[in-house]
């Protein structure tokens, strides 16, 4: 079974490369209608996907935890509902799913938050939150 941040990276990979293809046939038919909707599936797919992913590669003791399967779901949900949220907000159809979309995008960065202050940073720290702490470097 792949690791969790394997799951983070390649998953944000996947969003990045849709993105992109999105971006390129924004520039060839010069309609940007729905380029908030690209930026966060390029923000939000890759980059924070990313930047979860190199979390868990630093950090074991919060990489083994369930809790970071929990938070690679809730991210994938909320990019694959916010995306063509935005997109159905911004041609009037509904804004149902941007709202939606916003919520699990809220729970999924205090989820993060959580992990973090729970698990410290990096393999040095797996004891942060615990009495035996030892201060970071
Ligand atoms: C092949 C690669 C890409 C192409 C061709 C592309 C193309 C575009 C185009 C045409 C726009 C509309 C610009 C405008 O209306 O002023 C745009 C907006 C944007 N793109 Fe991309 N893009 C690409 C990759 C990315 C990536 C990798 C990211 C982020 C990591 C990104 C983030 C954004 C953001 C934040 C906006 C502004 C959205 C807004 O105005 O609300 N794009 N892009």
């Amino acid at each position: 079974m792949k690791s969790i941040a394997t799951k983070f990276f390649a998953t944000g990979a996947v969003f990045a490369l849709g993105g992109m293809v999105w971006g390129i046939q924004m520039s060839a038919t010069h309609d940007h209608t729905l380029s908030p909707a690209h930026g966060h599936l390029n923000l939000i797919g890759f980059v924070a996907m990313s930047v979860f992913g190199a979390y868990y590669a630093l950090t074991p003791r919060a990489a083994a935890a369930r809790l970071a399967l929990v938070h690679y779901l809730l991210t994938v949900m909320t990019v694959l509902i916010l995306t063509p949220g935005i997109a159905l907000a911004i041609i009037g159809e509904t804004e149902v799913l941007a709202k939606l979309g916003s919520v699990l995008a809220v729970l999924s960065m205090a989820l993060f938050t959580y992990v973090v202050l729970r698990n410290g940073v990096g393999a040095a720290e797996a004891g942060a939150g615990c009495a035996h702490a030892q201060p970071a470097e």
